[in-house]
This record gives structure tokens, C-alpha cells and sequence, in this order.
């Protein structure tokens, strides 16, 4: 995982550690209260921490001070996730949320994963980095499915997949196949 970032004089990008684990709790907690995004329990964040990454900006004392989190989980070979993303309340629009996206980007290609997928509420976001939207149905990673098969909202789900290629990030040639997911009767 790289170590730091400074994508801008006032922004930079780093590892999360154990001590963030609270205030990205409470950050996402924050937007799920208002259905912008999913909750996530605090066990969760600290069994995946190494997949954080944490958004710090510099305030007008010069202080470097929390601004957001995001996390890439691999799911396969070829497809990893960005989870948990979410831009300090007050913050928004600084360029923030694309930097997190762009760490986890950073992070797919160093360990070879061509394919970035997202599901998200923010459609128009995303498009701006770079994502197209993926429509639920058979094309979707197998490994997704199973994701969202275990995931306490799947029944009237609403958010939107969205995805990218990595661009010069070859598909590894010896991909085993993924364990199929049973996918739910009525998808095309
Ligand atoms: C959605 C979110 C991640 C965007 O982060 P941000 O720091 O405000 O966005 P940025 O400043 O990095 O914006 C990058 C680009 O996307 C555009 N953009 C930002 N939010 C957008 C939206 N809701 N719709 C369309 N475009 C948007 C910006 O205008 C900018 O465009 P540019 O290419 O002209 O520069 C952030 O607002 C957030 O955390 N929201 C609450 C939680 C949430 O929705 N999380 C997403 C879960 S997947």
C-alpha cells in the first residue's frame, strides 16, 4: 500500500490506522443517517483497516485534520471494490472524493487488478472519475453477486454499479473461475 500521497499542497492521502477506525465509523454512520450511503459496523472497519485509506486537508492553522475515507476491497483476480466512501460533512467538493477514488485506483494497479467497481448512490460522481454504470444482471462479476447475496439490503436494493477498466492493467492470464453465486430467480 503506498504510504503517502499529497495530491495537493492542502490534500493528501495515507494508510488508515487502528486510531481512524472511530472517526471512519462515524463518518460513514454520519451519511447512511441519511441514506446516502450503507452503515458499517465498527468490527467490520477494524477486520478490513488495511484496505483504508484516509483523506487528510490542512485547516487554516496549518493543521493536517481528517477529510474522509474510502477502502478497496479485492473480491477477485480481476475486480476489486470501493467501499466505505465517504467525504467529511463540510468538505465536499474539494476535490476529496476523487483523490480517495484515485488512491484506490493506485492501489488495483499495483497489485494487477484490471476492473473497479462501486455501488453508489452518486451515479454523477463517478462518471466524472471515470465509471460507467453496469446493469444488474448476469454480466455482473460472480464475486459480486455473492457479495451482495450475503448483504442485509439486497432485497429492495437501489444503488447503482458502476465500474471501470484500468487502463494497461492486463487481465492475468491464469484466473481460476470464480465460485459461482446462485443467483436470485427473475435476473437476466
Ligand atoms: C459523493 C462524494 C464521495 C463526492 O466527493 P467530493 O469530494 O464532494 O467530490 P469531488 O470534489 O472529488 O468531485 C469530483 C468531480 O465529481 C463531481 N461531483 C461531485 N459530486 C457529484 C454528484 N453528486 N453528482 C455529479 N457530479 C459530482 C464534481 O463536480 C467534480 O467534477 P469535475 O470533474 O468537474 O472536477 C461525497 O460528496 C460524499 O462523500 N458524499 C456523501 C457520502 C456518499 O455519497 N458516498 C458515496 C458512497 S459510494
Amino acid at each position: 500500500m503506498t504510504d503517502l500521497t499529497t495530491v495537493r499542497d492542502d490534500l493528501r492521502i495515507r494508510p488508515a490506522t487502528a486510531a481512524d477506525a472511530p472517526r471512519i465509523f462515524e463518518n460513514i454512520g454520519h451519511w447512511a443517517q441519511q441514506n446516502r450511503m450503507l452503515v458499517r459496523p465498527l468490527t467490520s472497519i477494524f477486520e478490513n483497516l488495511r484496505d483504508f485509506y484516509i483523506a487528510e486537508v490542512q485547516n487554516e492553522r496549518g493543521d493536517w485534520v481528517f477529510a474522509g475515507n474510502a477502502s478497496l476491497h479485492i473480491l477477485w483476480g480481476d475486480i476489486a471494490e470501493i467501499r466505505g466512501l465517504a467525504v467529511a460533512e463540510g468538505v465536499q467538493a474539494r476535490g476529496v472524493g476523487r483523490a480517495l477514488v484515485e488512491a484506490c485506483e493506485t492501489e488495483a494497479r499495483s497489485v494487477g487488478i484490471p476492473f473497479v467497481f462501486a455501488w453508489t448512490y452518486e451515479v454523477g460522481f463517478f462518471e466524472r472519475c471515470g465509471y460507467n454504470v453496469i446493469e444488474k444482471s448476469r454480466e455482473l462479476h460472480p464475486r459480486l453477486w455473492s457479495e451482495c447475496l450475503r448483504c442485509p439490503f439486497f432485497v429492495g436494493c437501489n444503488e447503482t454499479g458502476v465500474q471501470k477498466r484500468l487502463d494497461g492493467v492486463p487481465i492475468p492470464s491464469n484466473l481460476p473461475e470464480p465460485p459461482a453465486a446462485q443467483i436470485p430467480p427473475g435476473i437476466k
